[in-house]
C-alpha cells in the first residue's frame, strides 16, 4: 500500500488531522490500535477553547458541538468556603469556551471521515514505523492475521502518551521532561442535573474537587485522592458524601446523586518531549506531551498542533516547501509550554500536597483571594483559561 501520510492512532488528533488533509487533498490512511467502540469508550475533559471550536467549523465537524454544546463565559473558583466567579467573557473582551465531551468531539470526527469514505484501518496490531529518518519511510502492522506495509512521505504520531511513535525514536535524539504528581483524580459520571450551570473548582483542605458537565442531565465530577486509592474502594455513597464534605453549604444542599455509569482513577502528570519532529515523522497530541487536566488543555493543545502540523504537511506535499516542516516543532512547543505552565500552576494552587503542611493551605488561601480581589489576578486565569491566542508573543 502506499499513502502521502500515515496517521498512527485514531483518537482526537489522528482523526482531526486526517479531516484538515483531507480537506486539502493530501491522501493519508488512520491506522488504530483499538476497534472504534473502545476509543469512543474512553472518558475526557470536555471544555473546547475558541481556537479548537476554529479549527472544527473550519473542517465542517461544528454542527452537533453548536448544537449540543454548553456555552460557558465563566466559571467559579471554591475556597474557604465561598464561590468566586471568574468573569473569563468580561476580562477577555468576550471570549467563552463550549463545554462538549472530546467523547462526542471524537464521534463526530469518526462521523465525517466515515462520510467522506476514507480509510481508518480500526484493531491494526504490532505497528512499526521505518526509516522515518531516511528516505523511504514506511509503517508495518498487522490486521486479520496478515502483515502489511505502507509506504509513504510522512508519518504523523498520533498515537497518546503510551504509542509507538515517540518510543521508536532513538533516545539520543529525544529530551522528555516530566512531573508525577502525588494524586489522582477520581472522576464519576452520572445522569443527574449538574450542580450549577457553570463548572466549579474546588480548593478544600480535604483535597480538591471539580464539578463539571456534559449536558443539563449528565455530570461529571472529580474528587483528588491519593495515588494509593483503588476505584473498587470508592462506593457511589462514599464519592457523593465526601464531594458534599468539599463543596460550600449551598452546592452541597443543592447537589443530586445518583448512580456513577463511569468511576474510574486518572493520575496526573507534565510531560514534554522535545524535538516533537524526528526526519518524516512527527509527534502530535498526547505523544508528544501531557497536562495535568486542571486547566483543561490536554484536547485544546492536541488540536493546534494538528493544525500546525496539516499546515505544514500540505505545504510541504502540494508546494514542496520544507519551511511549515521544518518550523513545525518550535512553533508547538512554545504553545505547550505555555499550556504546560499554566496547568501546572493551577493544579499546584488547587491540590493539597502530602508536603505542604498547614501553612501550605493558607498559601493557597492567600494566592486565591488576591487571584479574585485583582482584576488583574483574575484575568490572567481567564485569559490562560480560555487559550492564549495562536499569535501570542509574536
Ligand atoms: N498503534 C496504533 N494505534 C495506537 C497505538 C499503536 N501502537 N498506540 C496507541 N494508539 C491509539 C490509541 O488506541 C488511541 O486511540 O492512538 C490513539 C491516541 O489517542 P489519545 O490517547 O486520545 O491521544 P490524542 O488523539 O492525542 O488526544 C489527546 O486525549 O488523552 C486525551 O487529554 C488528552 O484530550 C487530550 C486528547
Ligand atoms: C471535564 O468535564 O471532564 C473537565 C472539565 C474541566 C477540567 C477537567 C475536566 O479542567
Amino acid at each position: 500500500m502506499r499513502s502521502q501520510v500515515v496517521i498512527v492512532g485514531a483518537g482526537p488528533s489522528g482523526l482531526l488531522l486526517g479531516q484538515l488533509l483531507y480537506r486539502a487533498g493530501v491522501d493519508a490512511i488512520i491506522l488504530e490500535r483499538q476497534s472504534p467502540e473502545y476509543v469512543l469508550g474512553r472518558i475526557r475533559a470536555g471544555v473546547l477553547e475558541q481556537v479548537t471550536l476554529n479549527i472544527l467549523s473550519e473542517i465542517g465537524v461544528d454542527e452537533r458541538l453548536h448544537k449540543e454544546g454548553l456555552v460557558h463565559t465563566g466559571f467559579d473558583l471554591l475556597f474557604k468556603g465561598k464561590r468566586h466567579r471568574i468573569d473569563l467573557a468580561g476580562l477577555t473582551g468576550g471570549q467563552k469556551v463550549m463545554v462538549y465531551g472530546q467523547t462526542e468531539v471524537t464521534r463526530d470526527l469518526m462521523a465525517a471521515r466515515q462520510a467522506a469514505g476514507l480509510k481508518t484501518i480500526y484493531e491494526a496490531t504490532d505497528v512499526e514505523i521505518h526509516d522515518f529518518d531516511g528516505k523511504h519511510p514506511s509503517v508495518r502492522f498487522s490486521k486479520d492475521g496478515q502483515r502489511h506495509t505502507i509506504t509513504c512521505d510522512f508519518i504523523a504520531g498520533c498515537d497518546g502518551f503510551h504509542g509507538v511513535c515517540r518510543a521508536s525514536v532513538p533516545k539520543r535524539s529525544i529530551k522528555e521532561y516530566e512531573k508525577i504528581y502525588p494524586f489522582g483524580w477520581l472522576g464519576v459520571l452520572s445522569d443527574t442535573p449538574p450542580v450549577h450551570e457553570e463548572l466549579i473548582y474546588v480548593n478544600s483542605s480535604r483535597g480538591f474537587a471539580l464539578c463539571s458537565q456534559r449536558s443539563h442531565t449528565r455530570s461529571r465530577y472529580y474528587l483528588q485522592v491519593p495515588l494509593t486509592d483503588q476505584v473498587e474502594k470508592w462506593s457511589d455513597t462514599a464519592f457523593w458524601s465526601e464531594l458534599r464534605l468539599r463543596l460550600d453549604p449551598a452546592a452541597s444542599e443543592q447537589l443530586v446523586s445518583g448512580p456513577s455509569i463511569e468511576k474510574s482513577i486518572a493520575p496526573l502528570r507534565s510531560f514534554v518531549a522535545e524535538p516533537m519532529r524526528f526526519g518524516s515523522l512527527f509527534l502530535a497530541g498526547d505523544a508528544a506531551h501531557i497536562v495535568p487536566p486542571t486547566g483543561a488543555k490536554g484536547l485544546n493543545l492536541a488540536a493546534t498542533d494538528v493544525k500546525y502540523l496539516s499546515d505544514a504537511l500540505i505545504e510541504a506535499c502540494i508546494e514542496k516547501s520544507q519551511a511549515g516542516i521544518d518550523h513545525y516543532s518550535s512553533r508547538c512547543l512554545a504553545r505547550v509550554w505555555r499550556a504546560e505552565r499554566f496547568s501546572w500552576w493551577f493544579t499546584s494552587l488547587m491540590h493539597s500536597f502530602p508536603d505542604q503542611g498547614e501553612i501550605g493551605q493558607k498559601l493557597q488561601e492567600a494566592e486565591l483571594e488576591y487571584l479574585t480581589i485583582s482584576p488583574s489576578g483574575s484575568r490572567t486565569i481567564a485569559e490562560n483559561y480560555v487559550g492564549l491566542p495562536l499569535n501570542f508573543g509574536d
